[in-house]
C-alpha cells in the first residue's frame, strides 16, 4: 500500500477475533459483534467497493492518537484474503446499546440523561475538531457524515463518535481535492448542497458538522419526556432517501429547518437556542465546538432537575 499503513502487523487480528453475531447492515458493509480474548469488539466489514473508506478511517485511526472517552476507541484493522475476496475490516470497541439512532428509536429520556448525551457528543466532536500541538498532538478533524447513525451510546449513558470514513485533516485537502457532497443528504449543510462552499478551506468542513451536529440535538431533545416520538430531521418535508435537489429545495430555497416547539422551560428553550445558532444559513456565525460544549455546561449547570 502506498499509504505507509502498519498492515503487516495486524495481518494476525483478524485470525483472534471470533464472529459473534450481526448487529448492523447498510451501504457501508455490516457490523458485528465479536470476541476478542475476554472482550467484546465491534467488526465493521466493508464491502470491498468502499476501500477508500475502510483505508480513511484505519488512517486516521493509526496516525494520529485518537484516544478520546467520545470517540470509538480502536483497537484495530485488518485486510485478509476469503479466496478470491478480500476482506476489510476495522476492528473497535463494542457498544451494546447501538447507535444513538436506535437508543432514541427506543427509549424517551429524562432532561438530564438528554444532557449527558448531548454533552458527550459535543466534547467528542470538540475533541475530533481541536488541533493539538506536541508529541500527543493531533490535527484538527473534520468528520464529514455526523448524524444519529454514526454516534454510539456507551453503557454509562453518554455517546461516542464513530465511522471516520469520510473524516478529513487540512493536510488531505493539500494533498487531492475532497468533494462536499460526499455524507448523508439528509444531513448536508446549505453551502454544501448550493455547492457554494470553498472546498480548499478546512474550517468550511468543520461548520458542515456543526450544522449536522444541530439536527442530532434537534432529533434527541424530541426524545425528552414528555416525549414526541422518533423523527428524522425533515421528517414532515423530505422523502425516505432524498436527492440532492429535495435537500437543496428544502434547505437552501425554503431555508426551512426542523420546527422548534419554542418550549418555556429553560434547559429545553436553552437547547432550541443552540440550535438554530449551529443550523444557521450563514456558516461563519455558526457556533465552533468549544463554544457549543461550553453553551451546554452552562445549561446543564441552570438545570434544577
Ligand atoms: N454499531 C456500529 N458500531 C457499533 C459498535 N462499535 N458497537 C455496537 N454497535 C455498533
Amino acid at each position: 500500500s502506498g499509504s505507509g499503513l502498519p498492515l503487516m502487523v495486524q495481518r494476525t487480528l483478524a485470525k483472534q477475533v471470533t464472529l459473534m453475531d450481526c448487529v448492523g447492515k447498510g451501504r457501508y458493509g455490516e457490523v458485528w459483534r465479536g470476541s476478542w480474548y475476554a472482550d467484546s469488539v465491534a467488526v465493521k466489514i466493508f464491502f470491498s467497493r468502499d476501500e477508500a473508506s475502510w483505508r480513511r478511517e484505519t488512517e486516521i485511526y493509526s496516525t494520529v492518537l485518537l484516544r478520546h472517552e467520545n470517540i470509538l476507541a480502536y483497537v484495530g484493522s485488518d485486510c485478509t484474503s476469503r479466496g478470491s475476496c478480500t476482506q476489510l475490516w476495522l476492528i473497535t470497541h463494542f457498544h451494546p446499546l447501538g447507535s444513538l439512532y436506535e437508543h432514541l428509536n427506543r427509549s424517551t429520556l429524562t432532561r438530564h440523561q438528554m444532557m449527558a448525551l448531548c454533552l458527550s457528543a459535543a466534547n467528542g466532536l470538540l475533541h475530533l475538531h481541536t488541533e493539538i500541538h506536541g508529541t500527543q498532538g493531533k490535527p484538527g478533524i473534520a468528520h464529514r457524515d455526523i448524524k444519529t447513525k454514526n454516534i454510539l451510546v456507551k453503557v454509562n449513558g453518554e455517546c461516542c463518535i464513530a465511522d471516520l470514513g469520510l473524516a478529513v485533516t487540512r493536510a488531505h485537502l493539500l494533498q487531492a481535492p475532497v468533494d462536499p457532497r460526499q455524507g448523508t443528504k439528509r444531513y448536508m449543510s446549505p453551502e454544501a448542497l448550493d455547492q457554494s462552499m470553498n472546498a480548499a478551506c478546512f474550517e468550511t468542513f468543520l461548520r458542515c458538522d456543526i450544522y449536522a451536529f444541530a439536527l442530532v440535538l434537534w432529533e434527541v431533545c424530541r426524545r425528552v419526556r414528555p416525549a414526541r416520538e422518533y423523527r428524522v430531521p425533515y421528517y414532515e418535508l423530505a422523502p425516505a432517501d432524498p436527492s440532492f435537489d429535495d435537500m437543496r429545495k428544502i434547505v437552501c430555497v425554503d431555508a426551512a429547518r426542523p420546527a422548534l416547539t419554542n418550549d418555556t422551560q429553560p434547559t429545553m428553550a436553552g437547547m432550541e437556542n443552540l440550535m438554530r445558532e449551529c443550523w444557521h444559513q450563514n456558516s461563519s456565525v455558526r457556533l465552533p465546538a468549544l463554544r457549543i460544549k461550553k453553551t451546554l455546561l452552562k445549561i446543564a449547570a441552570n438545570d434544577n432537575s
